[in-house]
């Protein structure tokens, strides 16, 4: 059991923004911020912010607010940002390219190091400063690795068979765009899934019920 594991999956789900909004102050040389401030930015109570940060040793000093610095660095290294994972892309579709290209993967903890695919029109192009690599070379680059992440942006019907190998390779955490229910196959792995039309049918509905 690690230290935080008492603390409940609502405030870790918190943690990115709060990290995010104290990244975007502290590039703005903002020195220190009140929980009220912050509770204003993250659209949650004062009292929420205090709650949350106090998870984690409280990090506030009475009547002068946090350090942006000091509290995003220690956000930082609840995260775990500074780790340095091994993470590959399997799909080097447009969402995996799109990933490859766009983010920031080593700000975030990730090293990516490896991508697949299998259409010979993928396969042998540069993503990011990385060959696309043919899946049959997948078994051979998780044994001479040692992968920490996968991230699954093929179809569904793809991701049994690459899944199993992962698997058995001892790949347990997997941030997956794909729409396979990972966890209903392995209960150990450690899952992100990203629905993107699911906040888009949330958006839907709060368009139904805010206008007319
Ligand atoms: P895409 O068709 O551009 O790319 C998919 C890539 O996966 C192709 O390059 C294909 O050759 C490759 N592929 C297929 N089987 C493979 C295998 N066994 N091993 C390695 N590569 C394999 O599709 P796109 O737009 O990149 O989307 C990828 C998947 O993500 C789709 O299945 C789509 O349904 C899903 N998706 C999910 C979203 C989400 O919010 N979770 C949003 C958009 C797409």
């Amino acid at each position: 059991m690690s230290k935080n594991d008492s603390i409940s999956m609502s405030v870790i789900r918190r943690l990115p923004r709060y990290y995010r909004f104290l990244s975007e102050l502290d590039e703005q040389a903002v020195d220190r911020i009140s929980s009220t401030k912050l509770a204003q930015i993250m659209n949650v109570t004062a009292s929420q912010v205090r709650q949350d940060l106090n998870c984690f040793g409280g990090f506030g000093q009475q009547g002068y607010g946090y350090s942006v610095s000091q509290l995003k660095k220690e956000i930082e290294t609840i995260l775990g940002l500074n780790n340095s994972y091994k993470a590959i892309i399997i799909g080097a579709g447009n969402l995996g390219k799109a990933l490859a290209q766009h983010m920031s993967f080593e700000r975030l903890g990730f090293e990516l190091v490896g991508c697949f695919d299998i259409s010979p029109e993928k396969v042998g192009s540069d993503i990011r400063d990385l060959k696309v690599r043919h899946d049959s070379e997948l078994e051979a680059f998780c044994s001479e690795n040692k992968l920490d992440a996968a991230f699954l942006c093929i179809p569904k019907s793809a991701v049994e068979n690459v899944l199993d190998l992962l698997y058995r390779h001892g790949i347990r955490s997997y941030w997956n765009f794909s729409h396979f229910d990972i966890c209903s196959k392995y209960s150990d792995a450690v899952v992100e899934n990203v629905h993107l039309s699911d906040n888009l049918m949330t958006l839907c509905y709060r368009m139904n019920n805010s206008l007319g």
